[in-house]
């Protein structure tokens, strides 16, 4: 019988923009507070890109690092995969623009929309690519600028939003299988809750869009909390159950940082203790598909995580989409 490919993860990086907006810098833009901002959401500050630094560019750095970690060399990566919903343009791909920057020409390359979900969405791909023998070593990145379609003039979004890029290099092994489990799920009635109106084939750019900002992220806030938690651990206990694994083998649980408070009910009602979370959404904000995989890494490189660690990724985003992963690190 032929033996399975497994998948071993063989590092990752991340890369953030230098420039920091903090709450106090939003309460001269918009009527807010840093304290309305913190206690409502967990966010202190977040990392804003610079006019001439497109979602590519946050990527490459990303990839870069992890590529070092991982030890390997560009020319060594057989596919490239970024999770993002802010490309540099709609087309070409932002991951044609990073294997241009990488100089792996001829690479194949392309992007996957699933907001938040984006990068555990990769991770599913990336996985089955491996596994049926496609490709062996991938480039999975995950890279959002949101501050770049967030409105500045409405309170209720802008102060949520940050931008970051975050990622991994998975190869095929004979003798490893660190991603344990993927669980994947959607709800495409939930769109008009979540969604960036115009700018596509349904409201293509015009004057009136961009006077009316119909480019720029629109949210029913409260109605998207409701549907998150639920969501969130579904796919946590899913993808635990799919792992054989139980909640106390999980050394860090991850989940999507949009809101402090939707990270404290997911983890109550999949009773994990919150000194088991990994928690960075005061100095990152909401960075979409970047923000599991940035955390993990930052999890890595703070040491919270070892080498054989097991860790659960969840996420939820527009779409509705969600997801989870158990991966050992
Ligand atoms: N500063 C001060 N007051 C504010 C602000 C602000 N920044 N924003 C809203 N308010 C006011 C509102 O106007 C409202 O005032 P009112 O009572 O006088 O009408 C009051 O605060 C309460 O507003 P709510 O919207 O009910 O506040 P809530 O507690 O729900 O918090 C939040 C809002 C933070 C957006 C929350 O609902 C949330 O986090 N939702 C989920 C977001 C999420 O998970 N997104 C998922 C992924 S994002 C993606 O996929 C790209």
């Amino acid at each position: 019988m032929k033996k399975k490919i497994g998948v071993k993860v063989l590092g990752t990086g991340s890369c953030f923009p230098k420039k920091v907006i903090t709450n106090v810098d939003l309460e001269k833009i918009v009527d807010t507070s840093d304290e309305w901002i913190s206690t409502r959401t967990g966010i202190k500050e977040r990392r804003m890109s610079e006019k001439d630094e497109p979602t590519s560019e946050l990527a490459l750095k990303a990839s870069l690092e992890a590529l070092k970690v991982a030890g390997i060399s560009p020319k060594q990566i057989d596919i490239i995969i970024v999770a993002t919903i802010t490309p540099d343009m709609f087309f070409p791909s932002t991951a044609c623009f990073l294997q241009a920057k990488l100089n792996i020409l001829s690479v194949p390359a392309f992007d996957l929309s699933a907001s938040c979900s984006g990068f555990i969405y990769g991770i599913s791909v990336a996985k089955a690519f491996i596994e049926s023998g496609f490709y062996k070593t991938i480039l999975l990145v995950g890279a959002d600028e949101l501050t770049k379609i967030t409105d500045w003039t409405d309170r209720s979004t802008c102060v949520l939003f940050g931008d970051g890029a975050g990622a991994m290099i998975l190869s095929a092994s004979e003798s490893n299988e660190d991603i344990l489990s993927v669980f994947l799920g959607a709800d495409g009635s939930y769109s008009d809750l979540l969604f960036l109106p115009a700018g596509g084939t349904r409201s293509p750019a015009t004057i009136d869009t961009v006077n009316e900002k119909l480019h720029t992220i629109k949210m029913r806030g409260q109605e998207v909390f409701r549907v998150a938690v639920p969501k969130m651990v579904l796919a946590a206990e899913k993808a635990l159950e799919f792992s054989g694994k139980r909640v106390e083998d999980v050394k860090l649980f991850i989940p999507h940082q949009a809101n402090m408070r939707i990270i404290e009910a997911v983890a109550k009602r999949i009773g994990i203790s919150m000194d088991r979370v990994f928690v960075n959404i005061h100095k990152t904000g909401n960075i979409s598909s970047a923000t599991t995989i940035t955390a993990l890494d930052e999890a890595i490189k703070t040491g919270k995580l070892k080498v054989g660690d097991i860790v659960e990724l969840v996420a939820f985003g527009g779409g509705f989409t969600w997801g989870a992963t158990v991966l050992r690190v």
